[in-house]
């Protein structure tokens, strides 16, 4: 379809009172820009340019990629109608709503079509509110509006009898006006041509000297242009974020919705209010979640598995029936039926086999545990390869580093290293070999050997 987006995300911000942009601030794992880029990638719009200002553009084409979206660039070389991707225009100084509307257009190839315009503070919007508002594209001007309790700092919509006439700023509104209860959401489908007329014509004589974009929708009026009001059915889906207040009241709201759509979907969240969760989840049906779990970043969970309490996951590929409690997994993968905590550390690339069980201040660092190795307690593997079913004794630790490089430690099948071994890398642990209680292992011990003492020796064999 040819629709152009502009995002609006150049403002300072200034209510956030952080050195940070606004809309870099994140909710539920993912930055505020990256639900208004997800929000279009889903209403179909692939032609997107960002109104950013210089610190908010460096991260636009990572969040926009992340969001779903081809990107491509600076927008300095046109955004033609029929390009997709998204691109970042800077707008200096940022001058109010209007202007950046005004920054944007005058980098878009001029057009005939269809031009969205979302504010970037908004990460509650969805597609679906998105559609609604392009479905009356063919008028001059869709604009999403909502009912919300007062009072309220959103700007707000004046009616002429059914027809909208303006939109007036809550700091610029009479008392009679300050009671309205319709308020402008910040979404607005626009024909381009008579959007480009009415921005031409802003003014900036209002309590904060700004460039209105919400001028428009008077001077539309004026004309006699079709202005379809798209009122929203849930005010909260069009919540502005203003302060970190606002921030997370949005969040809470983001992570119930994400939380919901799990539970609709066949997962057990026994407490909703105290599991966090990002948006793009795989997570099966008849997974139990337990409070005070945080679940980010592409994690996958197999079924009847149960995680928490007291869990975060990043980047984790869970396998079924699997148990995590107590623990956090970071870029590994646990396979199934393993059991993991209370207070163990998986993280950086590590695999936990089939059956495996880590935990009790056990810490996994690049390390690969094959199926059925347990080990239970006080235990450090980092650059580790352990083989099936071995045992690892309470206290073991892999000495990996030796002030300059990591060195890796290979233990076989079948292995039993006793408790308090200190394994110092690089070193290799044949199968079904042995250490003894309190060994210091500084050679090879070869498959089937019994070693103890520090440094560590050969025991004889059994007869
Ligand atoms: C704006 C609307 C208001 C609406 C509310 C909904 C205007 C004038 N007012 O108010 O009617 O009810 O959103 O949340 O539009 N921005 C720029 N460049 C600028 C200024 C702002 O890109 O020069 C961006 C901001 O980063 C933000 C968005 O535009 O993402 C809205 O700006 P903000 O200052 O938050 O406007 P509101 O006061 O919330
Ligand atoms: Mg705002």
């Amino acid at each position: 379809m040819s629709v152009r987006a502009i995002v609006l995300a150049a403002g300072k911000g200034t209510r956030m009172k952080s050195a940070r942009p606004k809309v870099l601030h994140e909710l539920c794992g993912r930055p505020m820009l990256w639900y208004a880029l997800r929000a279009l990638r889903e209403a179909g719009v692939e032609s997107v340019t960002v109104v950013t200002n210089a610190e908010v553009s460096p991260h636009v084409a990572d969040i926009a990629a992340s969001a779903g979206h081809t990107t491509v660039g600076q927008a300095a070389a046109g955004n033609d109608a029929g390009l997709t991707g998204v691109s970042a225009v800077l707008q200096e100084p940022q001058l109010g709503t209007g202007h950046a509307v005004q920054t944007a257009l005058a980098q878009l190839t001029p057009g005939t079509g269809t031009i969205l315009v979302v504010n970037g503070d908004m990460p509650l919007v969805d597609a679906d509110l998105m559609q609604a508002a392009l479905a009356n594209r063919a008028h001059a001007l869709a604009l999403v509006t909502a009912r919300m309790p007062l009072p309220s700092a959103f700007g707000r919509v004046v009616r002429d009898g059914e027809h909208v006439a303006r939109v007036v700023e809550a700091r610029d509104a009479t008392d009679d006006e300050l009671a309205i209860d319709e308020m402008n959401a910040g979404l607005y489908v626009y024909d381009e041509a008579k959007l480009r007329a009415a921005c031409a014509e802003l003014g900036n004589e209002n309590a904060q000297g700004e460039y209105y974009l919400t001028d428009t929708i008077a001077s539309f009026a004026a004309r006699g242009e079709r202005i379809v009001p798209v009122v929203a059915d849930d005010y909260r889906s069009v919540l502005g974020v203003n302060d970190r207040v606002e921030l997370a009241a949005a969040a809470a709201l983001l992570n119930r919705r994400v939380c919901e759509r799990h539970m609709r979907a066949g997962v057990t969240i026994v407490d909703p209010a105290t599991t966090y969760l990002e948006p793009d989840l795989t997570i099966a049906a008849d997974v139990t979640i337990l409070p005070n779990t945080t679940i980010g970043r592409a994690t996958r969970i197999g079924a009847h598995s149960e995680i928490g309490p007291n869990a975060r996951l990043q980047n984790a590929r869970i396998g079924q029936h699997v148990v995590i409690t107590d623990s956090v997994v970071a870029d590994s993968e646990i396979g199934d039926f393993a059991y993991v905590g209370p207070w163990a550390h998986v993280r950086a690339g590590s695999l936990v086999g089939t059956g495996g069980r880590v935990g009790n201040f056990v810490e996994v660092k690049t390390s690969e545990l094959g199926p059925g190795v347990k080990a239970g307690h006080l235990t450090y593997l980092g650059d580790a390869a352990v083989g099936d079913r071995t045992n690892i004794g309470a206290g073991t630790i892999t000495c990996n580093y030796d002030g300059v490089v990591k060195n890796r430690t290979t233990i076989g099948k079948d292995a039993f290293i006793g408790s308090n071994s200190s394994l110092v890398a690089p070193l290799v642990v044949g199968d079904r070999a042995l250490t003894g209680a309190g060994s210091v292992v500084i050679r090879d011990v070869a498959e089937g050997d019994r070693v103890a003492g520090n440094p560590a020796r050969i025991l004889p064999r059994k007869a």
